[in-house]
């Protein structure tokens, strides 16, 4: 089984890019063989295991612009079954080529299909916009993994999201699946995240994931020393919810 799964948003800080390399680790860990692939120009990805932007040849942005074939921007980052492709967009410019090249849709399908048959897990993690590049991403992918927090204002656009995702769905990737809902950097403490958590499963249901990601220091601090929560502290809270949430993907599947 392969599959690729866009984690998208329109917000950022939401946790989409901690999603991304926490999941896939997690996955790697479960034996599943992981890619992800940054399409954010913002190259967090890279950035989270400390590689430097100037130093990484090839990007997804080298393989669009300049036609290099994927298999060049792979970057093992020394972690089994897990390898990545940067961003590669190194300035402003670049970031608008990007904006520019990507407004075929089909396109980041395309150059992903060879890596199917390679890959367990191919995983996108977006930028925190609707625009030409998460269109790529929604077109190419086979199911979508939105991260939310239990705030007042983020389920309201969660509702507007899921309508314009359909939208764009429909009419270039009818199989298109929610893969679902995922709670991130949730605090029983504060005042009402319980009660908006409650009606989130009244209204999605199964949609939503059972597994709920915690705010926790260890998940905050891992893109500081340059390593997933996992080979910081496998032991911690942030840890162990990523390794619930692999397991809870995989028995969906
Ligand atoms: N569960 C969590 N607990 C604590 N901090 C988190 C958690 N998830 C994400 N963060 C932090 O929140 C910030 C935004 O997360 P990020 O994954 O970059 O969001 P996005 O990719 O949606 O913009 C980052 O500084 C990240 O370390
Ligand atoms: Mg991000």
């Amino acid at each position: 089984m392969s599959k690729i799964i866009a984690i998208s948003s329109q917000k950022g800080g939401v946790g989409k890019t901690t999603t991304a390399i926490n999941l896939g680790v997690s996955l790697a860990i479960f034996q599943k063989k992981v890619l992800i692939v940054d399409l954010d120009p913002q190259g967090s990805i890279a950035a989270s295991f400390h590689l430097d932007e100037f130093k990484v040849q090839y990007g997804l942005f080298q393989v669009i612009k300049d036609k290099t074939p994927l298999v060049m921007a792979i970057t093992d980052i020394g972690l089994d079954n897990f390898e990545i492709v940067p961003s590669g967009v190194r300035d402003d410019e670049d970031e608008m080529d990007l904006f520019a090249y990507t407004l075929q849709p089909e396109l980041l399908k395309s150059i992903l299909k060879p890596l199917k048959e390679i890959y367990d897990f191919i995983i996108l993690d977006c930028p925190p916009s609707l625009g030409s590049i998460t269109q790529n991403a929604i077109v190419a992918a086979d199911s979508i993994l939105i991260p939310v927090q239990t705030e007042y204002y983020a389920i309201k656009a969660l509702g507007k999201f899921l309508k314009s995702i359909r939208k764009v769905a429909r009419e270039k990737n009818p199989a298109l699946k929610l893969e679902g809902v995922l709670i991130t950097m949730y605090e029983k403490r504060i005042k009402n995240s319980h009660k908006i958590y409650n009606d989130l499963k009244c209204s999605l249901k199964n949609l939503v994931f059972e597994t709920v990601i915690p705010r926790n220091s260890k998940i905050a601090e891992a893109p500081s020393v340059g390593k997933p929560v996992a080979l910081l502290d496998v032991s911690s809270v942030g840890s162990i919810s990523y390794l619930k949430l692999a397991e809870e993907l995989l028995n969906r599947n």
